[in-house]
C-alpha cells in the first residue's frame, strides 16, 4: 500500500502534481478541497452564510460527493467560502472518515489538500508540501479564473490569496502546515512538466 500526501496552499501546483502522481503510480486520487468547496456551495445555495457553523456542519454530514457540481465549486467565491467553512471543527469532523478511508483503501491512494500529511494520513509513505511565491500563485489562479470567464484583477486575486492563506494557516483545527517529515517542493520557477518530474523523483527516492 502506498499513500501519497500532497499538501500546500492554493495554486501552488499541488492538484496538478497529485493528479500526475496518481496517473504515474496507478493510484486513485482525491482532491479533498472539492469536499469543502461542495459544502460551501451547498451552504450558500441554502441561503446561509459560510460563517454559520451549524448549517455548514449539517450539510457536511450529508454531503453527496457524486452531486458536487464541478463548475460551481471552481469559482473564486466558492474557494473563499470553502476556506471559511473548513475552519469549523464540526465540518472537518464530518469529512474526516471519508478522507481517512480513501487514504487507507487497499492498494493506496494519492490525496491533496492542507492537512493530509498531518491529520488525514500522518502515516503516509510519502509527503510532499508544495509551495510557490505569492506572485506566482496569484498569476496562475488569475490565468485559471480568466479562462473560465471570471473577471478579476491580479491585485484582487493576490488579496484573496493572502486572506485564504492566512485563514487556512491560522485556524485552530488542522491548520495548513508542513508536516515535519514532508519534502518541500517550491514550484515558483518550475514549468508544470518540471514540477511533475520533481515530484515523481521525490516519490521514487523515498520509496526506493
Ligand atoms: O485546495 P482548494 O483551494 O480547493 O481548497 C479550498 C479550501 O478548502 C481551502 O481554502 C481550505 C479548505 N481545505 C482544507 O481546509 N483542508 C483540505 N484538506 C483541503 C481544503
Amino acid at each position: 500500500m502506498t499513500i501519497i500526501a500532497v499538501d500546500g496552499p492554493l495554486a501552488s501546483g499541488k492538484g496538478t502534481i497529485a493528479r500526475a502522481l496518481a496517473a504515474k503510480f496507478d493510484l486513485p486520487h482525491l482532491d479533498t478541497g472539492t469536499l469543502y468547496r461542495g459544502v460551501a456551495v451547498s451552504v450558500l445555495e441554502a441561503g446561509k452564510p459560510p460563517e454559520d457553523a451549524e448549517a455548514a456542519e449539517a450539510i457536511a454530514r450529508t454531503l453527496d460527493i457524486s452531486a458536487i457540481n464541478e463548475a460551481k465549486i471552481r469559482t473564486a467565491g466558492a474557494g473563499s467560502a470553502a476556506s471559511v467553512v473548513s475552519a469549523h471543527p464540526g465540518v472537518r469532523a464530518a469529512l474526516l472518515k471519508l478522507q481517512r478511508d480513501f487514504a487507507h483503501q487497499p492498494g493506496g491512494a494519492v490525496l491533496d489538500g492542507r492537512d493530509i500529511g498531518t491529520v488525514i494520513a500522518p502515516d503516509a509513505d510519502v509527503k510532499l508540501f508544495v509551495t510557490a511565491s505569492e506572485e506566482a500563485r496569484a498569476w496562475r489562479r488569475h490565468t485559471e479564473l480568466t479562462s473560465r470567464g471570471e473577471q478579476w484583477s491580479l491585485d484582487d486575486i493576490l488579496g484573496q490569496l493572502r486572506q485564504r492563506d492566512a485563514r487556512d494557516a491560522a485556524r485552530a483545527d488542522a491548520p495548513m502546515v508542513k508536516a515535519e517529515d514532508a519534502i518541500e517542493l517550491d514550484t515558483t520557477e518550475m514549468s508544470i512538466d518540471d514540477a511533475i518530474k520533481a515530484a515523481i523523483a521525490a516519490v521514487e527516492r523515498v520509496s526506493s
